[in-house]
């Protein structure tokens, strides 16, 4: 049988650091395996038509949200052998859900394999924006001693309000390391958690709407489905408060593109950050490279040494059950044989 893993080509890194087990060729780690249970393991960082006659024959799919590979309906359809797709990470927005499930096939990603390490992200963003980190740097790389420019827009993070959007496990995990900070923190999420994890976490639940004007920065850590895109158009944009900062490390696709760089120039908003973009690779014009008042990275957050061997060692879980006729870990599916099984996406999708 023929799996096809899709990623970002690692180049000298890939020699260099072979812990970079999610780059193309390191194929994470598993092409051992997969020969030695006589199949074979195809390595592509193609995205565009080219992995077409590819996927043609391929049976299991593996992509990773750092390059995603858009499996739309027109492709699927044309991958008449295709029964699983895997995500070595977590978000499988890049595959049309909704398809694959009409297809009868199964879907699954790594379920909490980077959540420790996007929350840290999630941290280090907010204390970036909030403090003006980024300008102060390129003050010092300039050559630069500006104090009075840098400090002008610097703030303590504590005594702010912290909003956070998807209160999953990256938002859990987001709120128990704002603890220290001294923030009040409000979330919204369409599953409300018990008074006891409320606690547990310090946040309490507001609406969204009501979340929004009260909150000096919000992340956002909900999926991408049809409810969550463009969740942050125009005008939630314009229900946040003067002078907010937004941090999204979900999906580029759930804050509007234009609307944000027009909030961040009118200086409705402070500042933005996060490290995930439509589409992506975003293309050297993508317009939130040059926007101003913003602290991003490419999409990194989850794929820190430590995320890659635990996102690789979950792959090789899924392959060896699926070779041996065995169900996926509970905890990994999305779609099973074509029915909705996951809780944060059935809500989208039912
Ligand atoms: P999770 O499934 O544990 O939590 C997601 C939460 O969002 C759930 O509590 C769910 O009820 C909530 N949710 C779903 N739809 C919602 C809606 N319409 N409004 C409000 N809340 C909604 O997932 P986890 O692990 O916390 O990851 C969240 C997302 O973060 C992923 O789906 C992925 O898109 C993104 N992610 C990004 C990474 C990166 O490297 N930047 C790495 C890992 C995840």
């Amino acid at each position: 049988m023929k799996i096809v893993w899709i990623s970002y080509p690692g180049g000298a890194a890939a020699k260099e650091v072979p812990e970079l087990l999610g780059c193309a060729e390191n194929a994470l780690g598993l092409q051992e395996m997969v020969r030695r249970h006589g199949h074979e393991l195809v390595t592509t960082s193609e995205t565009g038509p080219r992995l077409d006659p590819i996927l043609a024959d391929a049976s299991v799919v593996i992509a990773t949200p750092f390059w995603p590979t858009y499996i739309t309906r027109e492709r699927l359809a044309k991958m008449p052998s295709v029964k699983l797709l895997l995500t070595a990470g977590v978000g499988s927005d890049h595959y049309d859900l909704a398809a694959a499930a009409a297809r009868g096939l199964t879907v699954a990603e790594i379920t909490g394999s980077n959540v420790v390490s996007v929350a840290e992200h999630v941290v280090l963003q907010i204390l970036a924006l909030v403090r003006n980190f980024v300008p102060g740097y390129l003050e010092v790389v300039g050559g630069g001693w500006d104090i009075a420019k840098i400090a002008a827009r610097s703030h303590d993070l504590e005594d702010k309000t912290v909003g956070i959007v998807g209160m999953g496990r990256i938002g859990q995990r987001v709120a128990l390391r704002l603890r220290p900070f001294e923030v009040t923190v409000y979330y919204y999420d369409n599953r409300r958690l018990s008074t006891a994890e409320e606690e547990l976490l310090g946040a309490r639940y507001r609406a969204l709407d009501a979340l929004l004007p009260l909150c000096d920065v919000i992340s956002i850590n909900a999926p991408l489905t049809p409810a969550t895109d463009r969740l942050f158009d125009a005008a939630r944009l314009g229900r946040m408060k003067q002078g907010a900062y937004l941090v999204n490390t979900a999906r580029g696709r759930i804050v509007d593109t234009e609307a944000l760089v027009a909030a961040l120039k009118s200086g409705h908003l402070a500042g933005y950050a996060g490290d995930v973009w439509y589409p992506q690779p975003a293309p050297k014009d993508h317009p939130w490279r040059a926007m101003p008042h913003h602290a991003m990275t490419p999409h990194v957050s989850g794929t820190s040494l430590e995320a890659q061997r635990r996102y690789a060692d979950g792959i090789r879980d899924c392959l060896e059950r699926f070779f041996a006729g065995k169900p996926l870990d509970r905890d990994y599916l999305i779609v099973e044989n074509g029915k909705f099984v996951s809780p944060s996406y059935s809500y989208a999708f039912s």
